[in-house]
Parts: structure tokens; sequence; C-alpha cells
């Protein structure tokens, strides 16, 4: 593994491509038994003045028993590559399928937190709120297009405590 500690700030491609373009892997768990899954919305910022990482998790995954459970959670960023591999953690189960055996992604950890060793930047993140999306608050109402079956949102907020590159 040649990650390299740095700083969030020292990131100089823009967050919303490195999350809608480029899409993410959300990972959480131990080395004995994680679950992760391509997430393509979220954020990343300041907030409660700490460097946070914001993600989306919509009920059914199962990768939210794994971040409901854990204290931390971890965002893998591939540059633009390995879509075919993010696309198949984006439409699959951890339920059904050992996702990393299946893709041949590799995973790699940082004391407990589990991530991805094809990864150009990692995120480590310590959950310090969690939030329920309530429609009451779409002041634009076609937001709620979105949520057809009624499967709001978890909005998780992750103090960034490492940020890992290539
Ligand atoms: C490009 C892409 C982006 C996605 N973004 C999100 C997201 O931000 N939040 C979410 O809950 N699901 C998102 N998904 C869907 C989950 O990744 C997908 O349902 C996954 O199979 C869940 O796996 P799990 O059941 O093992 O947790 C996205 C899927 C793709 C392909």
């Amino acid at each position: 593994m040649s990650f390299k500690e740095t700083n969030i700030r020292e990131i100089k491609e823009s967050a919303v491509k490195m999350i809608s373009d480029d899409w993410a892997l959300v990972t959480a768990g131990d080395n004995k038994k994680f679950n992760t899954m391509t997430v393509s919305w979220g954020g990343l910022g300041e907030l409660w003045g700490r460097d946070v990482a914001f993600i989306f998790i919509r009920p059914q995954r199962y990768t939210l028993e794994f971040i409901n459970r854990e204290d931390f959670f971890t965002l893998s960023f591939f540059g633009g590559k390995y879509k075919k591999e993010l696309a198949f953690c984006g439409s699959k189960s951890g339920r059904d399928v050992d996702k990393a055996a299946a893709t041949g992604l590799t995973p790699a950890s940082y004391g407990d937190a589990v991530f991805f060793d094809e990864a150009e930047t990692v995120l480590v993140c310590k959950k310090i709120a969690v939030f329920d999306i309530l429609p009451d608050g779409f002041l634009d109402r076609s937001i709620d297009d979105n949520y057809k079956n009624g499967d709001y949102h978890k909005v998780f907020v992750g103090e960034i405590v490492k940020t890992l590159q290539k």
C-alpha cells in the first residue's frame, strides 16, 4: 500500500467531481466483517468547526447496518477509474454477494477502518451525527420525486480524521 497521510486541503480535485462524477465507495465494518456500497450523493466541507464528509444512505442498504454499528466509515475515491467495479458495488447487495471477492478490489485497513487499495484518495471519517431526511423540509416539492417508495435517506456527518492519498 502506497498511501501517504495528507490534509484534506491538499486535495486538488473538485469535491463535486470526485463524488458526483467519479463516485466513491462507502465502507464500514472491520477487517473480519465489512460492507461497501457506491455513493454519488454527498459532500465535503466544514461543519461545527470540523472538516467533514456528508453521506446519504437509504434505509434498505445493507451498508447502513454497518455504518449504524461502527464509529467510523471510510470513503474511497478512484479518480474516475474502476467504474465497472463501482457500478457492481452500487447494484448488488452485500447480503447476497461478497463485493470485494466479486470485483477483485483489495480491502486494506487503517486501524479498524476498511477501505480499498485501488483508491487514489481515502477519507477515514468518525461518525459524529446522523439525521433523517424529512420531506417537510423540501421547499422544492419536486425533490420528493426521489422518494417514490418513502425511503428517505439517513444523513451521516463524518469528521474527517485521516486523509490518505497515493
Ligand atoms: C453511481 C451510484 C451512486 C449511488 N449513490 C447512492 C447514495 O448516495 N446513497 C444510497 O443510499 N445509495 C446509492 N446507490 C445505491 C447503492 O450503492 C446500492 O443500492 C447498493 O447495491 C447497496 O448495497 P448494500 O445493500 O450492500 O449496502 C448508488 C448506486 C450507484 C450505482
